[in-house]
C-alpha cells in the first residue's frame, strides 16, 4: 500500500493531520490554494461560514474553494463530504442542516479521522458522523444523500470515474453534487506541471474542464456547471513558491506557461 498512489496520499495527509494536531496555529497566508500543505485557509471562507468552528478544523483546511456556498444545504438534509480531512466543510454544513439533518464525512486517513473526531467533540456536533473508507467505494446505501460536497479531493483520485459514479449512486433522485476541485484551464508541459505540483499541490491529477464534464455526463449527472473561482495567477504561484523557499526553481520556469493554467473551481451537477 505504501508505494501506491493511495498509500502516498494517505501518508502525506496523515502527516499533515499530525502536524495540525501538534501545533495550535499554522499559517502560510495563501490566497488561492494550499491543498498540498498545512495552511490557514480561512480566506476561502467568509466569517459567517467558519464562525463557531474549532481552530484545529479551520487550521486543517486544505481546500481550494468553499463548496458549502455552492451546496447551500437546507434544514433537515443529509450531506456527504468526500475526503473530509479535519472536517471544516462537514462542520459548516452541520450548522445549516440543523438537528433534523445529518452530515457524513468520509476519509481514508486514520490521522485525519482522529483529528476530525476531536473537532467534532469540541464543537459538540451531534448531527455529524465521520466514516472511514474510500470515495471510490462509498460505504453508504444507494440513494440516501441529498447533497454531496468535497474540497480538493477528486483531483487526488486515480479513478475519478469510479469516485464520481459512487457519488451518483448514493445521491437521491433530485440530489446535487456541489464540490470544489482543482481544474486545468490550459495545457502545461508535463515537466513544468510537476514543478508546480511540488509547491502548490493538487495539480498533478487535475483534469481539464471538458474532460471533467465528460466523466460527469458518463456516470449520469445532468445540468453540469464547472466554474473556475480561484485562478492561480503568476502572482499567486510566485507568492507560494517564495513562502516555501522555492523561488530558485520558480525563476527557472517560463511563467507565461503556468499563469492562469490552474484554478480552484466550483463543480455543480444533479441526479435527475
Ligand atoms: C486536500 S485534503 C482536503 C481535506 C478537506 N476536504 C479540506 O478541504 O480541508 C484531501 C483529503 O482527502 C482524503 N482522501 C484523498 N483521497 C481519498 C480517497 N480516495 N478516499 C478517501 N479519502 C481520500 C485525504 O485523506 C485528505 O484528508
Amino acid at each position: 500500500m505504501k508505494n501506491t498512489i493511495k498509500g502516498q496520499v494517505k501518508a502525506y495527509y496523515g502527516g499533515i493531520a499530525k502536524k495540525v494536531s501538534a501545533e495550535s496555529k499554522v499559517s502560510c497566508g495563501c490566497s488561492a490554494s494550499c491543498c498540498g500543505d498545512v495552511t490557514n485557509n480561512q480566506n476561502l471562507y467568509t466569517k459567517d461560514f467558519i464562525e463557531g468552528l474549532p481552530d484545529e478544523a479551520i487550521n486543517a483546511s486544505l481546500g481550494c474553494a468553499n463548496p458549502v456556498v455552492l451546496a447551500n444545504p437546507k434544514l433537515g438534509e443529509t450531506v456527504l463530504d468526500l475526503g473530509s480531512g479535519g472536517g471544516i466543510d462537514v462542520f459548516i454544513s452541520s450548522k445549516y442542516v440543523g438537528e433534523s439533518g445529518k452530515v457524513y464525512g468520509l476519509d481514508m486517513t486514520d490521522e485525519m479521522l482522529e483529528l476530525a473526531n476531536k473537532n467534532k467533540e469540541k464543537m459538540e456536533a451531534k448531527n455529524v458522523e465521520f466514516i472511514k473508507g474510500y470515495i471510490e467505494d462509498i460505504p453508504l446505501e444507494n440513494e440516501t444523500i441529498d447533497v454531496i460536497t468535497s474540497n480538493c479531493v477528486i483531483n487526488l483520485c486515480e479513478s475519478k470515474e469510479k469516485a464520481l459514479s459512487e457519488a451518483y449512486r448514493v445521491l437521491k433522485k433530485g440530489g446535487r453534487l456541489a464540490i470544489a476541485d482543482v481544474v486545468v484551464l490550459k495545457d502545461v508541459p508535463e515537466n513544468i506541471k510537476q514543478s508546480v505540483e511540488m509547491w502548490v499541490g493538487c495539480i498533478a491529477g487535475a483534469l481539464p474542464v471538458k474532460e471533467y464534464e465528460e466523466i460527469l455526463k458518463k456516470v449520469g449527472f445532468k445540468d453540469i456547471e464547472i466554474t473556475p473561482v480561484n485562478i492561480y495567477t503568476r502572482e499567486i504561484i510566485e507568492d507560494i513558491a517564495k513562502q516555501k523557499n522555492l523561488g530558485d526553481i520558480y525563476s527557472k520556469i517560463n511563467v507565461e506557461l503556468v499563469d492562469g493554467a490552474f484554478a480552484g473551481a466550483h463543480v455543480k451537477a444533479y441526479k435527475l
